[in-house]
C-alpha cells in the first residue's frame, strides 16, 4: 500500500474536479449543485451518503472491511463555499457566477477530500473502522460547523481533521505544527447615538459622528495600552455608517467590526474594554453607545500532540522530510475551531504559493490562485493520516466532553 502512489494516480481525477468547482463556485448555505455533484462522486464509488438536515454539504461515510479491534472512527472535513467576489484571475476556468468566487481554495479542499474517499475506497479491505467525510457548508459565515455540530456530525466521531490551502505558504509543503494556529474571530456592532440638530446649531443637538470619532480613535488603545503585547490582538472597524445629510447633526452612527486573537483570555477582556472606551469617549461628547457583540469561532488550536505528531510522520513518509515548513500562526479565523472545542482535532495547512509560476496572491484575494501540484499532496495527507490513524495503538479519543471556550 504506497499511498504516494496512488494519490499520483488520482491527479488527473483531483486537478479536473478543482477546475470543475472552481467555475462554478456557491455562496455559503447555497451549494446546492455542489452537494450534488459531491453526492454524485461519492455515490457512484459506492460510499454511502447522509444529508446534514436544514442546509447543504453531507457526509459520507466509508466502512473499513479490516477485522476490527478498535473500532475508531476519524472524520475528514473540507469546506465547500465560496465568496461574493468577482474573479479577475484570467483562468480558461475562471468562475461562470458573476460575483462569486472560489478564493479561499474551498473548492481545493473539496477536491482533495474527493480524491482521499477514491484512494481510502481502494484500501478498504485494510482499513480497520470508519472514515466519515465531511463536506462542510458556510464557512465563510461562520456558521456551518456549529450548523453541523447541532445535527449530529459528531455522534460517535473519535477525531477530526481538516486542512486549508494557504496562498502565503510555499507549494507543495504542509505547515503541520503544535499550538495555536489561526485566531478567534468575534464581531460587533457599535451604535453611537446623539441628538439631530440643524447643521448650523450644532449646539442644540449631540453630533454622533464627532463622538464616533473619539470612539474609534479610544478603541485603538485596547490593543496598543490595555492589553499584554505579548498577546497578538487585532481590533478593526471595518465600517462606519451614519448621517444623514450635509446640515443635520447626525443623531446616530453605526461601527461595524472584528477582533482576534489566539489568546482565550485575553478573547474575554475585550468586549469590556471596548464597552468602556466606547461609553466614556461618547460620553465626553454628551452621547451614550449600545455595543452588540457577537462570540464566532473561538481560535484554532492544536493541542493534541499525538494527532500532530501522526500528521507529521505521515507527510514525511509520504513526501520526505522536507515535506513540512513552518508558518507563523494566522490572525484569520476558520469555524473549524467549533469541532476542535468538542473533540480530539488536528488542523494543518498545504501550500498554495509558487512565485516562480507567478501564484503569489494572498486567500480572498479577487486575484487567488493556487499551484495545482499541492493538490495530490494534501489528498495523499487526508489519506494517510486516517489510514494511520486507524491503524495507530494509542490515541485519544473523544470523551464526548467540550474543552470549554
Ligand atoms: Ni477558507
Amino acid at each position: 500500500m504506497d499511498i504516494r502512489q496512488l494519490a499520483a494516480g488520482q491527479r488527473d481525477y483531483i486537478l479536473h474536479t478543482r477546475r470543475h468547482l472552481h467555475s462554478h463556485p456557491e455562496l455559503s448555505w447555497q451549494e446546492v449543485a455542489t452537494t450534488a455533484f459531491i453526492t454524485r462522486e461519492l455515490t457512484a464509488l459506492g460510499i454511502p451518503v447522509m444529508p446534514i438536515l436544514g442546509s447543504t454539504g453531507l457526509v459520507g461515510v466509508l466502512r473499513g472491511e479490516a477485522p476490527v479491534q478498535r473500532g475508531r472512527t476519524l472524520m475528514l472535513r473540507a469546506d465547500i463555499d465560496a465568496l461574493p467576489i468577482q474573479e479577475r484571475t484570467g483562468l480558461p476556468y475562471a468562475s461562470e457566477n458573476p460575483g462569486v468566487m472560489h478564493a479561499c481554495g474551498h473548492d481545493t479542499h473539496t477536491a482533495m477530500l474527493l480524491g482521499a474517499a477514491r484512494i481510502l475506497h481502494s484500501l478498504r479491505a485494510e482499513l480497520a473502522g470508519e472514515v466519515r467525510f465531511l463536506f462542510q457548508p458556510a464557512e465563510e459565515v461562520n456558521a456551518g460547523a456549529e450548523h453541523c455540530i447541532r445535527q449530529g456530525v459528531l455522534d460517535g466521531v473519535d477525531a477530526i481533521f481538516g486542512m486549508h490551502i494557504w496562498g502565503d505558504l510555499d507549494s507543495p509543503y504542509f505547515s503541520i505544527e503544535q499550538g495555536s494556529r489561526m485566531a478567534s474571530c468575534d464581531n460587533f456592532t457599535l451604535t453611537v447615538h446623539g441628538t439631530a440638530a440643524h447643521g448650523s446649531a450644532p449646539h442644540q443637538g449631540v453630533d454622533a459622528i464627532v463622538a464616533a470619532a473619539a470612539v474609534v480613535t479610544a478603541a485603538q488603545t485596547i490593543v496598543s495600552r490595555a492589553v499584554d503585547p505579548h498577546v497578538p490582538l487585532v481590533l478593526t472597524f471595518g465600517e462606519i455608517h451614519g448621517g444623514k445629510r450635509f446640515n443635520i447633526i447626525a443623531d446616530e452612527v453605526t461601527l461595524v467590526g472584528t477582533v482576534r486573537t489566539h489568546d482565550r483570555a485575553v478573547r474575554r477582556q475585550v468586549e469590556p474594554l471596548l464597552r468602556r472606551a466606547a461609553e466614556h469617549a461618547a460620553a465626553v461628547h454628551g452621547a451614550s453607545i449600545t455595543l452588540d457583540y457577537q462570540y464566532l469561532a473561538p481560535a484554532v488550536q492544536n493541542v493534541t500532540p499525538a494527532l500532530t505528531a501522526l500528521a507529521r510522520d505521515a507527510a514525511t513518509r509520504l513526501y520526505g522530510a522536507d515535506a513540512l515548513r513552518e508558518m507563523p500562526p494566522l490572525m484569520s479565523s476558520e469555524d473549524f475551531a467549533q469541532y476542535m472545542e468538542r473533540i480530539p482535532a488536528l488542523f494543518c495547512f498545504i501550500g498554495a504559493r509558487n512565485a516562480a509560476l507567478g501564484l503569489t496572491a494572498a486567500n480572498h484575494n479577487d486575484t487567488f490562485t493556487v499551484d495545482e501540484a499541492a493538490l495530490e499532496r494534501g489528498a495523499a495527507l487526508y489519506a494517510q493520516f486516517a489510514h494511520d490513524y486507524l491503524q495507530a495503538d494509542e490515541l485519544p479519543r473523544s470523551s464526548g466532553a467540550g474543552q470549554g471556550a
